[in-house]
């Protein structure tokens, strides 16, 4: 079954505050979409979609033909919120794909084990296949200033991309959904679907603010393209 991986990379990057988009920010001589391409690509005859940030649609091609895998590289423009713009990533897949991946340009670093963890579930079966970590700190139910309870972690994960689902499954429950959902997985469990964990990876950790972009730079520092 043919698989595409649809890359979301239209985020402006509220957080770290960067002078350009995120996607579009460098680790070292590389962006984050550069890298996060990177690890994609280690998916054999995979299509990716990147979607983009609007005007920046020559910025992510261009970062496709470095990538040396320009032929299999779609980019279409993204929206204004991570939904719409997974929903303009889905309308550009091939019409043979039956496995789609979701991936957040942001989880720059995600080595290739993740990618082929998600697709061998859905392949084996699963609806929707979800990265998840544990929970290492304790975790309290807080109200402004004071605590509330403490909250039981041992049934709590941390959610990552990318998310892998049955392409007729991922399309059905985009047409049906009807709000914002946080992820893929809450919005095709929505739909009534099971999503199936697998392990996730550190090194899939999201570049949201300033240290998150320090830690990725001492990875790479350590480890260079
Ligand atoms: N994303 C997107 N389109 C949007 C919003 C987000 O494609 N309208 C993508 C981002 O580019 C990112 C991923 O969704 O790869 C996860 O979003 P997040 O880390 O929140 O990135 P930003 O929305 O860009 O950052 P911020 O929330 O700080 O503005
Ligand atoms: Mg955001």
């Amino acid at each position: 079954a043919r698989v595409a991986v649809v890359v979301v990379a239209a985020g402006s990057g509220t957080r770290l505050q960067a002078a350009a988009p995120k996607a579009f920010v460098g680790i070292d001589a590389h962006s984050l979409l550069a890298h996060a391409l990177r690890g994609v690509l280690a998916v054999p005859r995979a299509q990716v979609v990147v979607v983009a940030p609007a005007g920046r649609e020559d910025q992510a091609r261009t970062e496709a033909e470095a990538s040396g895998a320009a032929a299999r590289v779609s980019v279409v423009t993204g929206g204004a919120t991570r939904q719409a713009s997974v929903r303009a990533g889905l309308s550009a897949v091939w019409s043979d794909v039956e496995v789609v991946l979701v991936h957040d340009a942001a989880r720059a670093l995600t080595p290739p084990e993740v990618f082929t963890r998600v697709i061998a579930a859905v392949r084996a079966g699963a609806p929707g296949v979800l990265p998840v970590l544990p929970v290492v700190d304790t975790i309290k139910r807080v109200d402004a200033d004071f605590v509330v309870t403490g909250v039981d972690r041992s049934d709590l994960a941390r959610a990552q991309t990318p998310q892998g689902f049955a392409r007729d499954i991922l399309d059905a429950a985009y047409r049906s959904a009807d709000r914002e959902y946080t992820d893929d997985a809450a919005l095709v469990a929505a739909a009534g679907h099971r999503i199936q964990t697998v392990p996730g990876d550190e090194r899939a950790f999201k570049i949201t603010g300033p240290a998150d972009l320090e830690r990725a730079r001492a990875l790479v520092a350590g480890a260079p393209m």
